[in-house]
């Protein structure tokens, strides 16, 4: 099996957590990002920590030539595992960002994991498989704008390239988290404060359970019961409510 597996957004938060489980699991760890220092960090930590080789390469996945480097990497024929996980919201209605900034955001959430998961695959098919998990939300179930449009392509893409690919032994998870503690809503400039404890999740524990759905070949996971039931109200509930959730997303 080939055992090295590649993080991106691997810097802070949800990305960090998988390249330490993986680390843990004895995978070879290629942590990507921009901040070039914390990656550095991370990978000097965990090879100390787990035995195992790490490296780092730091790249803009808003940016062309970011996404070829990554792309060339994970190309290689030693990558087994490809986490498409970095990400972010933007902080104000559509219409109010600058056009650039959601062209930006697009290009981080679906333009980037699909051209990685392109190289993934088409790496994976001539040895043997891999494992792709594409880090998705469960705002994927609901329409809240364009963060939610773009987290919805990811989950609509894993389910169809987990039964296209499974034969072939390449397993495509989508990973489907609610609220977890992370640098994602301090980016944002949100109140955490405002959503109510019981909603929050902690990243190990969203990455363990999501590791295990890949191990399973689910196309698709929800940590936790909580969010499972929120996912479901998402997807097949009544569209008053459904609205109405959506109505405070922007
Ligand atoms: N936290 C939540 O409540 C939550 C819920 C559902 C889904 N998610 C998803 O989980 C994923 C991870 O987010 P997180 O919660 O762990 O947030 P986080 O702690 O803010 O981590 C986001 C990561 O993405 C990287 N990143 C951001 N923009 C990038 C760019 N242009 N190019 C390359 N890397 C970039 C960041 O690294 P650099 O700054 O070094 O580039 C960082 O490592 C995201 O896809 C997010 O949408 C989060």
């Amino acid at each position: 099996m080939r055992k090295t597996a590649l993080v991106t957004g691997a810097t802070s938060g949800l990305g960090s957590e998988f390249a330490r489980q993986l680390a843990e699991r004895g995978h070879a760890v290629v942590l990507t990002g921009r901040n070039e220092a914390r990656l550095k960090e991370t990978a000097e930590e965990l090879a100390a920590q787990w035995q195992v080789p790490t490296e780092w390469l730091a790249a803009d996945l808003a940016t062309a030539d970011g996404v070829a480097a990554v792309a060339a990497r994970v190309a290689q024929p030693d990558i087994g595992i490809l986490v498409n996980n970095a990400g972010y919201g933007l902080k104000n209605d559509f219409h109010a960002n600058p056009l650039q900034d959601e062209v930006d955001h697009l290009n981080v959430l679906v333009s980037a994991p699909l051209q990685l998961s392109h190289a993934a695959v088409n790496s994976m098919l001539g040895s043997g498989g891999g494992t792709i998990l594409n880090v998705a939300s469960v705002a994927g179930f609901l329409p809240r704008g364009t963060y939610s449009a773009a987290k919805a392509w990811g989950i609509s893409f894993s389910r169809w390239a987990n039964i296209h690919y499974r034969d072939r032994g390449i397993n495509v998870t989508a990973v489907c988290p609610g609220f977890v503690h992370t640098e994602f809503h301090q980016r944002m400039q949100m109140d955490k404060s405002v959503y109510p404890n019981w909603m929050w999740l902690d990243a190990p524990r969203v990455v363990r359970e999501a590791l295990a759905d890949a191990d399973a070949g689910k196309a698709v996971s929800i940590p936790s019961k909580r969010y499972k039931v929120l996912a479901a109200i998402g997807a097949r509930g009544p569209q008053r409510l459904v609205a109405r959730i959506a109505g405070r997303g922007r």
